[in-house]
């Protein structure tokens, strides 16, 4: 779900290979064209890292090894709160109302666990949203969702949304920082190792 791209920049940056899927053609050629970018690095030691693309389905990523990714850093929408292809493709999630969403991100979920080896972290950004003046927590749900597939929460990092309108809200007349969704969830979750003892680790897993 790489979008225009914003995590394989910084893989450019940080010299780290990776592979960028999307659903989206157009969000794959921008990608593309923004990792075109020359850049003559600090370090001396800098080698370019491998960057590869393609147009795929994070739901099957049938391209990606067993047990073979160190890092997975993903954004999907938030439910259909932004259209991302304006329903022009089927297999688009941000398609989706917010049941059908959950639902299909335990896809995602699953196919994720697969392909990351064992020990190693996934980080997903998620945001909620409030529909007829009742909140929609989605990254709630999302966090049961990947919990489920046999994740570890290692972390719950607070992102601060700037210049959306949601950022202007604070509870009326509050002169103190009480603020409605000014924030996304930056959930980072680990894959448990090759037999390791999770039991430590039980209020942090499903239950
Ligand atoms: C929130 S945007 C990602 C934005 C990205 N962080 C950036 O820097 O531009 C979500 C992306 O998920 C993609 N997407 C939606 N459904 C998908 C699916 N089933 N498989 C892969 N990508 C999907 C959309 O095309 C969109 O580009």
């Amino acid at each position: 779900m790489i979008g225009s791209g914003t995590t394989l920049v910084e893989c450019k940056l940080l010299q780290r290979s990776a592979i960028g899927v999307d659903i989206n053609p157009d969000a794959v050629m921008v990608a593309r064209n923004r990792l075109g970018f020359s850049y003559r690095p600090l370090d001396e030691d800098y080698k370019k890292p491998e960057i590869k693309t393609y147009v795929g389905d994070a739901r099957n990523l049938n391209l990606i090894k067993n047990e073979s990714i160190d890092l997975i850093v993903t954004h999907p929408p938030y439910a259909g709160i932004i259209s991302y292809s304006k329903n022009r493709i089927g297999e688009d999630l941000s398609s989706l109302k917010v049941p059908e969403f959950v639902g299909e991100m335990e896809k995602v979920a699953d196919e994720s666990f697969r392909v990351l080896k064992p020990g190693k972290h996934l980080a997903i950004l998620m945001g909620d949203t409030r529909k007829h003046k009742h909140y929609i927590p989605i990254s709630a749900r999302i966090l049961e969702v990947f919990l489920k597939s046999g994740f570890i929460l290692r972390e719950d990092i607070i992102k601060g949304q700037w210049k959306t309108k949601s950022t202007r809200e604070k509870w009326s007349g509050s002169k103190y920082d009480f603020l409605l969704i000014a924030h996304e969830h930056l959930f980072i979750f680990r894959k448990p190792g090759k037999d390791e003892r999770t039991t430590k680790f039980k209020n942090s897993m499903c239950w």
